[in-house]
């Protein structure tokens, strides 16, 4: 079953869809923030030429690949890449996906910092989880920064259990510790 017969998909606040071109803007507005990045493994983007690129590069090109009826390893569904909008103003508020292409299952999200703590970024990943078992994902992974709390607080929201430490590198080349999480389906 794929994705996109589920979309757009509703929460409370929220729906769920695919992204477009037009989306560029958003997503640069976001993502070149330093504190949205802080402890991602990559700085903040550059341009939103960079956003568009990434867009047609990466996003459509899944999307068509999944139309056309490409699937990830083990069966798993390509197209998990969606942008989180406020149903009443319309804004692209969040950005969520499930990495499949590598066969991980690994859960991602960001969220405007505008909106942060208002339990953007806990609602839109419930409604991926929702959809993850209703497609038949048995998994969801993530693997976190363990300096990041924030985030850290939204995967226990999910039920997601902590399971290992593992060292890493950030940005400055500086030694980090990362924590990876697990929820069975
Ligand atoms: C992590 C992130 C997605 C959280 O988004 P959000 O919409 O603010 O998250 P929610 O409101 O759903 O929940 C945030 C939780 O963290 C807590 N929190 C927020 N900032 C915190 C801080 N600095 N220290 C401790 N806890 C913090 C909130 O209190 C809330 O927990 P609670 O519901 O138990 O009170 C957002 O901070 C972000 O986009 N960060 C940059 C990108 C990123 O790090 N992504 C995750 C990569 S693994």
């Amino acid at each position: 079953m794929r994705v996109i017969e589920h979309l757009p998909l509703d929460t409370e606040r929220l729906y769920l869809r695919r992204y477009t071109l037009a989306d560029a803007a958003a997503i640069y507005r976001i993502n070149s923030r330093e504190e949205v990045t802080r402890y991602l493994p990559f700085g903040p983007m550059a341009s939103e030429e960079d956003a568009r690129s990434q867009l047609e590069r990466f996003f459509l090109p899944a999307y068509e690949r999944a139309d056309a009826g490409d699937e990830g390893p083990g069966g798993l569904p390509l197209d998990f890449k969606l942008a989180a909008c406020l149903k009443d103003a319309g804004e692209l508020a969040g950005m969520v996906f499930v990495e499949t292409s590598d066969g991980s299952c690994e859960l991602g999200y960001t969220v405007d910092p505008g909106w942060w703590g208002r339990g953007i970024a806990t609602e839109m990943c419930q409604g991926v989880v929702v959809l993850a078992r209703r497609l038949g994902f048995v998994r969801l992974t993530a693997m976190v920064d363990v300096r990041n709390v924030a985030s850290e607080r939204v995967l226990a929201h999910l039920g997601m259990k902590p399971r290992r430490l593992a060292g890493g590198i950030g940005q400055g080349g500086e030694e980090t510790g990362c924590r990876a999480w697990e929820l069975e389906l």
